[in-house]
């Protein structure tokens, strides 16, 4: 089994919890909320997390609803990220789909399994813009770009929440306010240095859409934004969130963020981590205790006000309210399996996994591959990894007493395709993070797990050589682990871990037709498979039905049509890389000094935006209702986009658009509207799109006002950020 690193952190959190057993008594794990009553019992536990066992939540509830003096019923809450017993591709996986129905069908499958499993309230959808692939987490969110990150926002709060909060509703929890994923030199949890304008252009947008659309709960971050813990900064939780945002929810801190504030050596004790937190507006300390053990202190000595408590307590007893849990308090525990293991999860998951693979080379065609194929070769240690296919962060895996579903790998899928007459042969090779465990042990002084040995190496080079030989075609699954990207797992280098860059130059020279399956949190470097391997196909961690899903393209059952979230950088040197960027005094598209490196172009590998299809398409016929208007005017675009191959596929209509001059510097290119469509071979249709005010405003640090500038405007449609068919149009005051 490989490593997924994600149950040792969380046991680590576990043991810092300082949980307490004595079930009548327990304040267990979380934060305590009350204000009326500060005694050690159950009764005024605000909220539980991290807990699954169905019996143990009905428990717990019946102490609190029946026992204590409130009645006041406890909010469950746990990481539902991407899925409960079924799990869906990990968040940056469903984002590369660009369809938004993709990441709201599956978290209110989700959210459904987990409120009939005694869930109520889930951490997610994080929302933090992430520029740097080294960052770990980049796996959790929507990529790079402020406009697909918000709409991929508000689609999984509606997802969880539905419409408005109610009975059926999962409180869904907005992560990490902000500015998480701008963490120095992508190591997690690094400071984070934005300013005002970027910060507002370009890392609250995904924040504001999420509110907008109702979200119930926001948690601050961990780090430091500008010097200013995000988990203590009332400009941040007070003056934006409340005030410029309009939220009306409730915001929790981070697991440990409030004690922090003293090891950030913002605060001088807990004590005053605890006021400084809550008279910034953090409402809810997560699992730090801190808020336990300092408020009564500093609502007796005066230092915080009951007003201050109570503004913080009632929008969380509110969203009780509207959750039903003054109504409905407990789970029907008969119900919980029937619900987790309902088929059409299975087949939905099998579905959307597939719509969010993006095919990133097709050299003559190589795929889709025959199904009569008699030979296959499968290569990699990710190939038959049912402990990575689903990703990080599933819910039973985590905190369970183990995955109860039953993954299908990459392996699995293709024999399932190919059925009993065909042949396929597997080299699993090492583990990938044998090499990173190595060296995290040798920082650590303790025993290392050895990396391949020079004889094992050439070992298994023998194996995959002989196995491409006798194949008629060659499939390599390779990428990271589940837990090379999440949670404080960063990397400083995006190469293909431990030994697979060796197998695959190997699969290589047996001159088969050879096709890369990606399995992996971020982008990684693959230059070399960029100009050697014929077929690559990113399929992120696609979830519990991943390695159907993966057969269903390989085989032509799917064309693909997810396109990249992220720009794909041709090595780690050039993080952080985003399309988004402003020109400099030599715009790279200049014959003199085109790139910045002397040893490789600025450019990406694949560009934001990216992905090839089985069909190809066209896009022509751009044009604008309006080439001239004022400020408070919209104009609207059109283009044509045709299927000019011989399958039905899906394409994604990009629309870009870049101000030319004002009070600011502005982006090369912005995304501003976009549309997944299916289009049979030869059928045409018209895209449409509004730039109005929404689209066309920025926060300038001049005016410091969102407003909408007299400029000439570019305007390019295509299938991604370096789309070429444009247009103009001006804007006047
Ligand atoms: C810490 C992580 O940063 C956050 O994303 C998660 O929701 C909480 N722990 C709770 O598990």
């Amino acid at each position: 089994m490989l490593t997924n690193w994600a149950p040792s952190v969380y046991s680590r959190l576990s043991l810092c919890e300082g949980r307490q057993h004595d079930p009548e008594t327990t304040v267990s794990i979380s934060q305590d909320f009350r204000i009326h009553d500060f005694d050690r019992r159950v009764c005024r536990i605000c909220a539980e997390l991290w807990l699954i066992d169905v019996k143990e939540i009905n428990r717990l509830q019946h102490i609190a609803v029946d026992k204590s003096r409130l009645h006041i019923p406890i909010l469950f809450g746990f990481d539902v990220i991407h899925g409960y017993r079924t799990v869906f591709p990990v968040p940056l996986g469903m984002a590369s789909s660009w369809d938004p129905s993709v990441e709201e069908q599956a978290q209110r499958l989700a959210g459904q399994d987990a409120r009939a499993a005694g869930i109520q309230w889930t951490f997610t959808p994080m929302v933090d813009i992430a520029r740097d692939a080294r960052w770990g987490r980049i796996v959790e969110g929507a990529g790079e770009d402020p406009y697909l990150g918000a709409a991929m926002a508000m689609a999984q709060v509606r997802g969880f929440q539905g419409a408005t909060l109610g009975p059926d509703s999962v409180l869904a929890c907005v992560k990490h306010y902000a500015g998480y994923g701008a963490a120095e030199g992508g190591r997690d949890y690094d400071s984070s240095y934005i300013p005002e304008e970027l910060f507002r252009n370009v890392y609250l947008p995904p924040f504001h859409a999420a509110a907008m659309q109702g979200a119930g709960s926001f948690m601050s971050a961990y780090m430091d934004l500008n010097d200013v813990p995000a988990s203590g900064n009332q400009w941040l939780l007070t003056d934006i969130l409340r005030g410029d945002l309009g939220f009306k929810g409730f915001v929790v801190s981070d697991a440990f963020a409030v004690a922090s504030l003293v090891t950030h050596g913002y605060a001088a004790d807990p004590s005053d981590a605890a006021y400084k937190a809550v008279t910034a507006g953090l409402d809810m300390d997560m699992a730090s205790g801190t808020y336990t053990n300092n408020l009564p202190k500093l609502v007796a000595d005066g230092k915080v006000s009951q007003a201050q408590l109570d503004a913080a307590v009632l929008p969380i007893l509110a969203i009780k309210y509207q959750l039903g849990l003054f109504d409905h308090p407990f789970t029907d525990e008969s119900k919980v399996e029937s619900t987790l293991s309902r088929p059409e999860g299975l087949a939905l998951e099998r579905k959307l996994a597939a719509r969010s693979m993006v095919l990133l080379r097709n050299e003559n065609k190589t795929l889709p591959l025959s199904k009569s194929l008699k030979k296959v070769a499968v290569i990699g240690p990710l190939a038959d990894s049912k402990s990575d296919i689903e990703g990080g962060w599933t819910v039973e895996g985590l905190f369970g007493s183990g995955s109860k579903s039953h993954p299908v790998t990459v392996l699995a899928g293709i024999k399932s395709a190919l059925g009993a007459d065909a042949q396929v042969t597997y080299v699993v090779g090492p583990d990938p993070s044998k090499v990173y465990l190595g060296l995290l042990d040798q920082l650590s002084g303790k025993k290392v797990l050895p990396a391949p040995t020079a004889a094992e190496t050439a070992d298994w080079l023998a194996k995959v050589k002989a196995a491409a030989a006798d194949a008629d075609v060659v499939v390599a699954v390779m990428g990271e682990t589940s837990g090379m990207s999440s949670e404080s797992a960063s990397r400083a280098g995006m190469e293909l871990p431990g030994m697979q860059q060796q197998m695959l130059e190997e699969t290589a020279q047996s001159g088969k037709p050879v096709v890369l399956v990606l399995e992996n949190g971020r982008p990684l470097d693959i230059h070399w498979a960029a100009e050697h391997v014929p077929a690559i196909l990113e399929s992120w961690f696609p979830g519990t039905e991943g390695g159907n899903a993966v057969a269903d393209i390989l085989f032509g059952d799917v064309n693909p049509g997810g396109k990249l979230p992220v720009s794909w950088p041709r090595t780690a040197g050039q993080e952080p890389l985003y399309y988004n960027h402003n020109l400099t005094h030599e715009p790279e598209d200049r014959p003199s000094f085109a790139s910045r490196y002397w040893d490789i172009k600025s450019t990406p590998l694949y560009p934001f935006g990216y992905g090839l299809s089985y069909a190809s398409f066209k896009f022509d016929n751009l044009k604008l209702s309006k080439a001239n208007m004022k400020t408070d005017e919209a104009t609207e675009v059109s283009v044509d986009v045709t299927n000019t191959g011989a399958v039905a596929g899906d394409a994604v209509g990009q629309l870009y658009i870049h101000q030319r001059s004002g009070s600011a510097s502005r982006p090369v290119r912005e995304l501003k509207g976009f549309k997944r469509i299916a289009l049979k071979p030869g059928e045409t249709q018209t895209l449409k799109f509004t730039l109005g005010q929404h689209q066309l405003q920025f926060w300038s640090p001049q005016t410091k006002v969102w407003a909408v500038e007299p400029s000439t405007f570019d305007v390019w449609a295509g299938d991604d950020s370096a789309a070429k068919l444009h247009s103009e149009f001006s804007v006047a005051q």
